[in-house]
């Protein structure tokens, strides 16, 4: 056979074996715009700049967050109502706790009883929903800052808020960078702490829910990587510069307390993965010392293009998933396996579904997964009558299958 045919054939093999290993993600929730169902006046509605960010899951709510990035947002910290359904069609959303909450002042004077602007809250163990409140109106670049940055606690069985606290300001200036928040449960009274990457000033926040303090954690590890900042997304090009994005927590170590785990994390603007023990960053003493020696492990290289807005855990197992923005993809790497190209597997892909995947969740045994397209309305315009943001909920058990077949995909190259 001659070097073509031959390199033919493998091409052929190659794509059948791909494309039979990925699935297709279930939609669980798909809208062509946003409405707010309780809304008193259509007033200050922009309904095209509507666009969500975020999700979190609890028992009876999804809840959708649409940061302020524009003007005409009624409400930043939204939900809809889950009642046993597998699909919902253009769902409209309720504001949470309350609108009043949500309301911004008529000459967006600052406000501590007011929710400014939420990227992607998070429910943890313990039926809390978490969240920063960036404090910023950012419209068109053109950043508004109305009040410090704030992380929130919300008790989810009396939608009370019992912590709203302000981000002092010789940690971050401002709350442009904070767009998630990850949570470490130690047990579910106030031991507890939230790590939150600050993506424009390239650090980790932590903060104690117990101590009630923040501190911050500088490293070089934390910053973009210059050569892996380009993006050929849906036609459209460009570049970008987000430092830490992302941190989800690894499997709980066989410490004392048993509660030790490792942070795995990533800029955005990335190819590398990197991981640092729970033991350092809760401990204000380690994670704030200047020379951090081997605290800060770089894991490996998940290979071209793969920059990722979020990944998320799966405990059971041990796999985390990623959200790949530059492939319109998720991915999943088994952190059994060390991390490299070869390991990390294209599970699912959508050139027109999946176009900016922008969060990611692991939520008991299901991985939950947000679109939204943002990239057209940066850049271009959102059609209002296709389908723009989905959120797809998809059990674990259906991925394995496409996860694992990594290792004997390429071991038949290597023969
Ligand atoms: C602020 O908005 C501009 C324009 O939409 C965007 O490029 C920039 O990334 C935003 N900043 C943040 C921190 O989201
Ligand atoms: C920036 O946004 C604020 C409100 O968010 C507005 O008052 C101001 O005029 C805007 N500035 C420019 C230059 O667009
Ligand atoms: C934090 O780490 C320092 C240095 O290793 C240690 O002396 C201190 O006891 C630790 N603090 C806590 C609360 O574990
Ligand atoms: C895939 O790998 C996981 C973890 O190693 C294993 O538990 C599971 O049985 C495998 N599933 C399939 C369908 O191959």
């Amino acid at each position: 056979m001659s070097l073509t045919k031959t390199s033919t054939l493998v091409l052929l093999l190659f794509s059948l074996t791909f494309s039979s290993c990925t699935i297709t993600l279930k939609e669980f929730v798909k809208w062509k715009q946003i409405e707010f169902a309780d809304l008193p006046e259509k007033g200050n509605l922009i309904q095209k700049n509507v666009v969500p960010q975020g999700f979190a899951v609890s028992k009876d709510k999804l809840f959708i967050a649409v940061p302020r990035r524009n003007i005409g947002i009624p409400s930043t910290l939204n939900y809809i109502k889950l009642d046993g359904r597998e699909f919902y069609e253009n769902p409209k959303l309720y504001s949470y706790p309350n609108y009043e909450t949500n309301e911004l002042n008529p000459s967006n004077e600052a406000n501590a009883n007011k929710i400014i602007s939420v990227y992607r809250p998070r429910v943890d163990e313990c039926n809390r929903l978490w969240f920063v409140d960036s404090g910023v109106i950012n419209t068109s670049g053109n950043a508004t800052v109305l009040q410090a940055p704030a992380i929130f606690v919300i008790d989810l069985a009396t939608d009370a808020i019992i912590k709203r606290y302000e981000i002092p300001n010789h940690i971050v200036r401002d709350g442009l960078g904070l767009a998630s928040i990850t949570i470490d449960t130690i047990d579910c009274n106030e031991n507890a702490f939230a790590y939150i990457p600050d993506l424009l000033n390239s650090q980790m926040l932590i903060y104690s829910l117990k101590d009630n303090v923040a501190y911050r954690m500088q490293h070089n590890f934390f910053r973009m990587n210059p050569f892996e900042g380009e993006f050929d997304i849906d036609g459209l090009k460009f570049s970008w510069d987000d430092g830490i994005f992302s941190i989800t927590l690894g499997k709980r170590d066989d410490s004392k307390d048993g509660s030790y785990r490792d942070a795995y994390f990533h800029p955005m603007i990335s190819f590398s993965e990197f991981s640092i023990s729970t033991r350092i960053l809760r401990n204000q003493t380690l994670a704030t010392r200047s020379y951090h020696g081997n605290d800060v492990k770089l894991l490996g290289n998940r290979g071209k293009n793969s920059q990722s807005t979020m990944h998320s855990y799966h405990e059971k197992s041990g796999i985390i998933y990623f959200a790949e923005i530059n492939k319109n993809a998720v991915s999943c790497w088994n952190t059994r396996k060390p991390l490299r190209p070869s390991n990390v597997k294209i599970i699912a892909r959508d050139d027109i579904k999946l176009i900016y995947p922008s969060d990611l969740s692991v939520v008991d045994d299901d991985l939950w997964v947000m679109s939204n397209r943002m990239i057209r309305q940066i850049y271009s315009t959102l059609n209002a009558d296709d389908f723009n943001f989905r959120i797809f909920r998809q059990p674990v058990k259906d991925t394995l299958a496409a996860c694992n077949a990594t290792a004997s995909r390429r071991r038949k190259f290597a023969n």
